[in-house]
């Protein structure tokens, strides 16, 4: 979160991966002053992403019930980002563990695929 904090600037735009409950999309929220708290700064902004139902957060938008390696929640977040730009992907992901070893490293292997995917813009034109 200390790197994150760091690493995310005023007016950036942020796709959190993986936001429920929300705890790294509060701190994003802070750090690219996207709910304007500081009307001296640009604002940026902050987009939620996860399986499971996230609480509204001022400053965030969430994208409860998506699943990130859905090519439908890449299409929703080139409509919702600025410019279509992330400047920051934060991810915290992890898949529901099934006990089968292979299976849960294949699941977490898709996963980081899929969010270079979304650092090269390779879906939906996200870059
Ligand atoms: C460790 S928790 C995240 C905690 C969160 N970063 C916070 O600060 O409160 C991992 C999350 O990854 C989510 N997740 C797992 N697979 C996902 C997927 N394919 N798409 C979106 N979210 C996923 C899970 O639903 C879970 O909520």
């Amino acid at each position: 979160m200390v790197i994150m904090s760091e690493t995310a600037q005023q007016r950036d735009n942020v796709i959190d991966c993986g936001a429920a409950p929300g705890a790294w999309s509060q701190i994003a929220v802070q750090r690219v002053n996207s709910t304007g708290a500081n009307a001296e700064l640009p604002r940026g902004t902050v987009i939620g992403i996860d399986l499971l139902n996230i609480a509204p957060l001022d400053g965030a938008h969430f994208l409860s019930s998506h699943d990130i390696t859905d090519p439908f929640t890449h299409a929703r977040l080139q409509d919702l980002l600025p410019s279509a730009k992330a400047d920051v992907i934060l991810s915290d992901m992890a898949p529901n563990a099934s006990g089968c070893k292979d299976m849960d490293k294949e699941k977490l292997i898709t996963m980081c695929l899929t969010l270079i995917d979304l650092t090269k813009g390779k879906q939906e034109g996200i870059s």
